[in-house]
């Protein structure tokens, strides 16, 4: 792959190994209703959810948007598609989309709410992204974006510079890896009105984080950013600490609504 375009090629083109490892990381689980919270989703509500990956969030926004509620989800990634319409065949409230470009097959105004988790940060162009997603918005209808931003993670035993130089060295993968401070801006200059961050904090002391790294150091020993050896090493550290006892990893997510204006 191309290291200028791997930050969405590398979606577009899986592996199996990979989307084993998201079907079980991206799982729904309860406790993330509170990060929707912002979205004020009610019963009825019909809504989209960008770069839906394997379906498992939008089947959890389905059921509390019931009864009568839909959801749609879109993805680059014709695998995650085609297996979310399958696991979720039964589910008449659910259907999912392939997306070619940034185009949402979705006429002017069709959603009440759009829900983007952890995808903005891979798109070639955020402004033409946007710009869609006002487009099908009903006026009066709500974007919740939710996202990390690379420059805000605390990994525990590193020093807060290993922190940086690791992060740095998978930034390929990211079209925007600072997504998550700059979104609000970039959401008004879309037009949305009322535009509200608000923040949840991640800190997992269990390991979970462990994940994240490893998908990192992966990355990052394709980029050869950084000397195999050192990836060891760092990983090393922290599979130690967690053994010991010693591990923390902090990953906030900003959660960013804006509202399409009813005369828009
Ligand atoms: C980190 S995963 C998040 C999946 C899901 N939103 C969740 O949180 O469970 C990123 C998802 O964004 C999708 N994606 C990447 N670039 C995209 C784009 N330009 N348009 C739509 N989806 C995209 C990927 O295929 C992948 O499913």
């Amino acid at each position: 792959m191309d290291i200028d375009t791997f930050y969405t090629d590398h979606w577009r083109e899986i592996e199996d190994e990979r989307v084993e490892r998201y079907e079980q990381m991206f799982v729904w689980q309860d406790a993330q209703a509170k990060l929707l919270e912002p979205s004020a989703l009610a019963p009825g509500h019909t809504v989209l959810d960008v770069g839906a990956g394997p379906g498992f969030f939008a089947s959890g926004v389905a059921g509390l948007v019931a009864p009568g509620g839909r959801v749609h989800g879109v993805d680059i990634n014709q695998r995650f598609v085609d297996d979310a319409n399958q696991r979720f065949a039964d589910d008449e409230r659910l259907q999912f989309h392939h997306l070619t470009d940034h185009h949402l097959p979705f006429a002017d105004a069709t959603f009440d709410r759009v829900i983007c988790k952890n995808v903005l940060e891979y798109v070639p162009d955020i402004s033409a992204t946007l710009d869609e997603i006002v487009r099908v918005l009903k006026p009066g209808g709500r974007l919740q974006v939710i996202d990390s931003d690379w420059g805000c993670v605390i990994v525990e035993p590193w020093a807060p510079h290993t922190v940086t130089r690791f992060f740095e060295a998978a930034s390929p993968a990211f079209n925007e890896p600072y997504v998550g401070r700059r979104i609000a801006a970039r959401m008004a200059d879309a037009g949305l009105g009322d535009v509200v961050v608000r923040m949840s904090p991640f800190a997992d002391q269990s390991g979970r984080g462990l994940h994240v790294l490893r998908n990192m150091a992966s990355y990052i020993n394709t980029f050869a950013t950084l000397p195999a050896e050192e990836v060891d090493e760092l990983l090393g550290q922290v599979e130690q600490a967690l053994a010991n006892n010693r591990f923390l990893f902090c990953l906030p997510q900003f959660l960013v609504t804006g509202d399409k204006t009813n005369k828009a």
